[in-house]
């Protein structure tokens, strides 16, 4: 009886032990990424140290997450410092082979190639593609600044908004559109973004220059002209102002302020000048830490006048830019 009774309590014993041994553990399984962990993968206590990896896991995953947060500013800043980057190269191989095309020094053979040396740069850091990315990047990094704000701003203070219906929009002209900046203003502004290399749906793919004499009651150049690296292209720019904006319609022109308060070649005073002389006054202007903008209205009559590069501030720490009209 003792012996009976006994068997039976080592069968009992030994089917207890056997469930406990086949109890999955589900800490394995439920991360495997932490099956590296020493702590974890040695033990035979499943249940206790099950909730040691889950803890364990929160903590590393929160701290993952830290890390990542952390992370964030000097990555943004990086990348920000390499827009800047790809901006100002762009720039200054633009004026360089505008520079080289005009060398009358060099000869046809060695400027052929050296021009096309210099194209060679601009595709190796990304072309125009990932200069106009850049740009866009740049513009919604910082607060999503873009000169359609300061000139909604002025229109709407110009009453230029004033009387707009469905039937009878404000045509504007937006040259150089990284997208449609006006698209939530639709209900009174029927916007034409163009730019010589699109990168949006809404944007057409259209030369300023060659754009036909069709009229606009608001044109905007925000960062073009400076873009233009001839000169003469420049001052034609402005040329096909007025042949574009409708008698009383108005003109925005954005500058980095650098082309006109450091340059040896233009002032404020001598740009206002060029854009009197093409019937335009100024209404209203601005300056921010780093741009110059000007709205213009168009009432008088082009009187043409020329204006030859001539040098307005001396000594060295200037820049070079020009208009030539
Ligand atoms: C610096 S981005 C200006 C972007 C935007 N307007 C702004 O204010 O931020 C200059 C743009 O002008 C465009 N552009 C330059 N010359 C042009 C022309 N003749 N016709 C149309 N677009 C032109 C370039 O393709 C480029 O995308």
């Amino acid at each position: 009886m003792f012996f009976s009774l006994l068997d039976e309590l080592t069968i009992l014993l030994r089917q207890t032990l056997k469930r406990t041994e086949s109890r999955p553990r589900t800490s394995f399984v439920a991360w495997p990424s932490f099956s590296k962990m020493s702590d974890c993968s040695a033990s035979s206590h499943g249940d206790i140290l099950t909730k040691h990896c889950e803890t364990k896991g929160r903590e590393k995953n929160a701290k993952a997450k830290k890390k990542r947060k952390k992370s964030k500013k000097p990555i943004v800043e990086i990348s920000s410092r390499k827009d800047r980057r790809i901006i100002t190269e762009y720039h200054t191989l633009n004026k360089t082979i505008d520079s080289v095309r005009k060398n009358p020094s060099i000869h046809r053979e060695d400027k052929a190639a050296q021009i096309a040396a210099l194209e060679a740069k601009k595709e190796k850091i990304g072309g125009i593609n990932a200069y106009q990315k850049a740009s866009k990047l740049g513009e919604a990094r910082h607060g999503s600044f873009n000169s359609a704000k300061w000139i909604l701003k002025q229109l709407r203070a110009h009453n230029v908004c004033a009387n707009r219906t469905e039937d009878e929009k404000l045509r504007l002209l937006d040259v150089g559109a990284l997208d449609n900046n006006y698209k939530k203003h639709a209900k009174w502004i029927q916007c034409t973004p163009i730019d010589l290399n699109p990168q949006s749906n809404e944007v057409i793919k259209a030369d300023f220059l060659k754009l036909d004499d069709k009229k606009y009651d608001v044109v905007v150049l925000s960062l073009v002209v400076n873009f233009e690296g001839d000169i003469r292209k420049r001052g034609d720019m402005l040329r096909k102002c007025p042949k574009l904006v409708v008698d009383k319609g108005y003109l925005f022109i954005v500058f980095p302020r650098p082309c006109l308060d450091n340059s040896r070649y233009l002032n404020e005073e001598l740009f206002v000048s060029m854009l009197e002389s093409l019937g335009f006054y100024v209404c209203s202007c601005h300056s921010s830490k780093k741009l110059s903008f000007f709205m213009f209205r168009r009432t008088r009559q082009v009187r043409v006048k020329s204006f030859p590069k001539k040098i307005l501030r001396k000594g060295g720490n200037h820049n070079n830019f020009a208009i030539v009209l």
